[in-house]
């Protein structure tokens, strides 16, 4: 495994993989590497035979008065996890390799549009603009066949396919099962900031999803599945809800009382100033006769 910083290194190291005929895989992380990060490592390299991982804190995806600047760091720890997974090259670009020809990114260079400002969008401003930049700039740097990314950032997702299918032919987006704690805690690099009480309390979230799920099977209408969810939010109040939704998994828009199908119910919610987003894939079936 290769660790490099540049363009240079990291264009070389693509190009041999590529003369070999090898399938080449990009998992883009903002490194503070949990287990959730080493699955997509080992997908990645299920679809590929050579794999890239970068890891690039990316200024521009941060809006103000949020944790850039304690964004944790780890790219010692994360090399050294990375070890024991089939990784070939860790691309952690110094900011000027990304952002030329001073490290600054100046304005976004892709927009994520009327998606792009609802759910994390709406509470994040500019987050999916400067998330899409700094990943198709990956894409033109790593020019990858398989990029992967987690399930648990939905919305994120939706826009990556988005952004491939319009400007990165021939690429294929893989998506990774979010990786859970035996409490159901989908794991996050901001898990950290979690105190074991709280914790314990951000439980809730997957319960709630649970819930929503668990109604969804049993016919009843999207908003009485939602209600399943909140009903137990209303019981954890060390955990303040952003919002729980059910969303078209087509169409990222909020489904009506008359949806029938496969959908993905949502949720964002703050643990003692940590903001925690998750999500399952529903099936709102008929209802019970
Ligand atoms: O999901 C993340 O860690 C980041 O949004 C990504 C995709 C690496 C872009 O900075």
């Amino acid at each position: 495994m290769k660790l490099v910083h540049t363009n240079a290194e990291l264009d070389q190291l693509v190009a041999d993989a590529k003369a070999e005929g090898k399938r080449v895989a990009l998992v883009p992380t903002m490194g503070a590497l949990h287990e959730g990060h080493l699955r997509l490592v080992d997908i990645a390299r299920e679809n590929a035979e050579f794999v890239v991982v970068s890891i690039f804190v990316n200024p521009l995806q941060f809006g103000e008065g949020e944790d850039f600047d304690r964004y944790p760091r780890t790219l010692e720890a994360d090399v050294e996890a990375l070890e024991g997974h089939p990784c070939d090259v860790v691309f952690a670009p110094w900011v000027e390799e990304v952002y030329p020809p001073e490290g600054k990114p100046g304005k976004p260079t892709e927009r994520a549009g009327i998606i792009g400002s609802t759910f994390e969008g709406a509470a994040r401003p500019g987050h999916f603009d400067g998330m899409l930049t700094v990943v198709g700039r990956l894409f033109d740097l790593v020019k990858p066949d398989v990029a992967v990314f987690g399930q648990k950032d939905a919305q994120q997702l939706f826009m990556v396919r988005k952004l491939a299918g319009a400007k990165f032919e021939g690429l294929e987006i893989i998506a990774a099962p979010t990786v859970r704690e035996p409490s159901g805690l989908a794991m996050s690099s901001r898990n950290r900031y979690l105190t074991p009480a709280q914790r314990e309390s951000a439980t809730v979230i997957s319960k709630a999803l649970r819930a929503v799920g668990f109604a969804a099977n049993h016919g009843l209408p999207a908003s009485y599945c939602i209600e399943a969810g909140l009903t137990l939010f209303a019981g954890e109040p060390e955990t303040k809800l952003e919002y729980l939704a059910i969303v078209d998994s087509q169409l990222f828009k909020p489904v009506n009382d008359k949806f029938k199908g496969e959908a993905l119910a949502i949720v964002a919610a703050q643990v003692g100033g940590v903001r925690l987003i998750d999500n399952q894939i529903i099936e709102i079936r008929e209802q019970d006769a």
